[in-house]
C-alpha cells in the first residue's frame, strides 16, 4: 500500500508506503509525519482551508485509506 504525492512548482513526485496502523489517520496527520510540508493554521480542525490539494480537496478532511494507491497532488510544493 503506498501514496504518492507530486509536486506541481518542484516537478517531484515522492511514493510513501503505508502501514495499516496508518489506515485510519487523517491524510493530513499522515503526510505530516512523513515530512511532506502541507500547509495548516488549524491543525486539522476544517477552518483553514490551507491544506487543499491541487484539486481542491481537504487533506484534513480524508483518511489514508481514501488515497490508497492514488497520487495527491499539490500545486505549492
Ligand atoms: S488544516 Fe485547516 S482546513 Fe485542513
Amino acid at each position: 500500500m503506498q501514496i504518492k504525492v507530486k509536486g506541481r512548482a518542484s516537478g517531484k513526485l515522492q511514493t510513501i508506503n503505508v502501514s495499516a496502523l496508518e489506515l485510519e489517520l487523517s491524510l493530513l496527520d499522515f503526510l505530516h509525519q512523513h515530512e511532506i510540508p502541507i500547509a495548516s493554521s488549524c491543525s486539522g480542525k476544517k477552518q483553514c482551508r490551507k491544506c487543499v490539494d491541487s484539486s481542491g480537496v481537504l487533506t484534513c478532511e480524508l483518511k489514508v485509506a481514501d488515497y490508497l494507491d492514488k497520487t495527491i497532488e499539490f500545486d505549492y510544493l
